[in-house]
């Protein structure tokens, strides 16, 4: 089974929605690592309550930026972590830890390209579009900005504020990352350039994990 690590800063709402779709039998994968910037967050409870593995720490703790980046490569590498997911892990990943993996997927709650970065469903209200969202996509150097995988659309309400629109994306988010990450399990995700081709099921239920290029 394909070996997940999950990168979580905060709540972990997404995380525990890929351990539900686990639980259900809808995700062939094994959660061997939970990692976190924010030593004691509620994610690292659940992770923990799930008997998951957990490596906590701050980047203050460490002489650099690459220094932690590295130790948490480290643990990630050390128990053979082949896919990395960003569940709400809220930090820029330097590229030296990007290139350590075969493949890195994170979730946002925009349509991206529109609306990177922080707060993007404020942005989305700030701006004023009618439609926003959630897009999952593979993880290169820069700020939400690697081939898309999917996404889910969600309308701009009228009385909507920042809390009601980004509750209704989220129920979008717990849909959407883990059919993504089924995908990529059964090796159904194909990267061309900067496009990411969906295959067709195989005739055979031997997925063979990752993606073509
Ligand atoms: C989610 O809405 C996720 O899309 C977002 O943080 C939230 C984490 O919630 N991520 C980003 O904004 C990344 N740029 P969770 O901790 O409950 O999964």
């Amino acid at each position: 089974m394909l070996r997940c690590g999950v990168l979580v800063s905060g709540r972990g709402s997404n995380l525990d929605a890929l351990f539900q779709a686990k639980r259900r039998g809808d995700l062939p994968v094994e959660f061997v690592l939970v990692a976190t910037d924010r030593p004691g967050v509620p994610a690292i409870i659940n992770a923990r309550n799930h008997g998951i593995p957990v490596w906590e720490a701050s980047p203050q703790d460490f002489a650099t930026r690459e220094a932690f980046f590295s130790a948490m490569a480290e643990t990630l590498h050390k128990a053979q972590v082949e896919l990395v997911l960003l569940a709400g892990f809220m930090r820029i990943l330097p590229a030296s830890f990007i290139d350590r993996f075969p493949a890195i997927m994170n979730i946002h709650p925009a349509l991206l390209p529109a609306f990177p970065g922080l707060h993007a469903q404020r942005q989305a209200l700030e701006y004023g579009v009618r439609y926003t969202g959630c897009t999952v996509h593979f993880v290169d150097p820069g700020v939400d900005s690697g081939p898309i995988i999917a996404q889910a659309v969600v309308p701009i309400l009228p009385d909507d504020d920042e809390d009601s629109l980004s509750a209704r994306i989220l129920i979008e988010e717990h849909k959407l990352y883990p059919a993504c990450v089924r995908l990529y399990a059964e090796g159904r995700l194909q990267i061309e350039g900067r496009k990411v081709r969906i295959l067709a099921p195989r005739e055979s239920s031997e997925g063979s994990a990752g993606c073509g290029t």
